[in-house]
């Protein structure tokens, strides 16, 4: 079976870190969130791979290559117009040819690994399976009605939900999908939706098969969401022993387990409470870095708190009294005191920048 990750939407809502970055390659406790559909594909033994970007030129390809040294083959697929998740998936059909195969949405993260969505799928009489989370908001989401050990009926953001099992982003699919996208007429939002090609197929009376998610999931869409995918990765982290060595945890320096500390990285005189991970070359001083939060590559934190954050790449914080919370510092970022009178706020924002001081 191959795979399609949908990774080509534009990502507003996740402004202003998407102006410069695709949603895809937000890293969530220090790796991307393409990276987390990457992996629960190939723990399900899928390694052919199309990846759908609005440009050859994205960052995504530049980024992730041909996939070597991940253990996939990465293909691209380029829709230009963002014309509903039907629309991308119909792109797809010289790269899927006739086998059945799978359709992962590249912003969400599974805690399940999903094998027993996979199982069996290719040898069952079901022409689509579809992964379903409970949400308490179903109006956001396409929703699924259930039937005996099959979907029954879905709808893309009912007004009136008779369930709260939400479609999570993950389906797999046989080529019969291609002719009900042909079918099926832009919704309300002028999208193709994947779900109205869903209906399609239970209209002409094909099994779409249930498989209901065990563990969290999160639609990576937004700021808060991003934030909390990060803490419950952390979360899952295995207990590791407190790092020791003597090269990198110096002074008056307290480091708990589950710390994760990438290469040349130094805690100067700071207290580090698990879980945590931070990148290589990052330098913590005089600070307090409480749990779940995610440091990159080339960071510096002096002088200042954060906890339950992401902080990405080449970011500097210095000298910030109060603690920093539930935060997500794209790269470059500085959040510095000011060193002279008059001590001044001082803010250079992109669109749709949020400060809370
Ligand atoms: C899309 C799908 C929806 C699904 C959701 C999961 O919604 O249309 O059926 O429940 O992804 O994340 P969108 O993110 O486009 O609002």
């Amino acid at each position: 079976m191959k795979a399609v990750i949908l990774a080509a939407g534009k990502a507003t809502r996740l402004r202003p870190v998407t102006l410069t970055m695709p949603k895809a390659l937000v890293p969530v406790a220090n790796k991307t969130l393409i990276g987390y559909a990457i992996d629960v594909l190939k723990g399900a033994g899928l390694t052919d791979i199309g990846i759908v970007v609005n440009d050859l030129e994205s960052p995504i390809p530049q980024t992730l290559g041909r996939g070597n040294g991940m253990g996939v083959n990465l293909e691209y697929i380029v829709q230009a117009e963002q014309l509903g998740l039907a629309h991308a998936v119909g792109l797809c059909r010289d790269f899927v040819g006739d086998e059945p195969f799978c359709v992962f949405l590249g912003d969400n993260i599974f805690q399940d690994k999903m094998e027993k969505l996979f199982n069996g799928f290719v040898e069952s009489d079901a022409e689509t399976a579809i992964a379903l989370g409970e949400v308490s908001d179903p109006t956001r989401y396409g929703i699924a009605e259930l039937g005996d050990d099959c979907i029954k009926r879905v709808v893309e953001k009912p007004k009136e939900p008779k369930s709260n099992l939400a479609i999570a982003g993950v389906y797999l699919f046989r080529r019969s999908i291609f002719d009900a996208i042909g079918r099926i007429k832009p919704s309300w939002r002028n999208e193709l939706e994947i779900t109205d090609a869903i209906q399609t197929l239970i209209d002409d009376r094909c099994r779409a098969r249930p498989y209901v998610l065990k563990g969290w999931w999160i639609d990576a869409g937004k700021p808060d969401a991003i934030v909390l995918a990060n803490q419950l990765v952390l979360e899952d982290l295995p207990y590791t022993p407190a790092p020791e060595d003597k090269d990198q945890i110096i002074g008056k320096s307290e480091v708990s387990h589950r710390v994760l500390l990438g290469k040349n990285s130094q805690v100067i005189d700071s207290v580090i409470r698990g879980p945590v991970i931070i990148g290589d070359n990052t330098i913590i001083r005089n600070s307090y870095i409480g749990p779940y939060t995610s440091l990159g590559d080339n960071v510096v934190v002096e002088g200042s708190e954060i906890e339950a954050s992401i902080v990405m790449k080449n970011c500097v914080i210095r000298n910030i009294p109060g603690r920093i919370d539930s935060s997500l510092l794209a790269d470059n970022a500085h959040v510095v005191a000011a060193q002279r009178m008059p001590a001044a706020r001082r803010l250079i924002l992109a669109e749709n920048s949020y400060v809370q001081l």
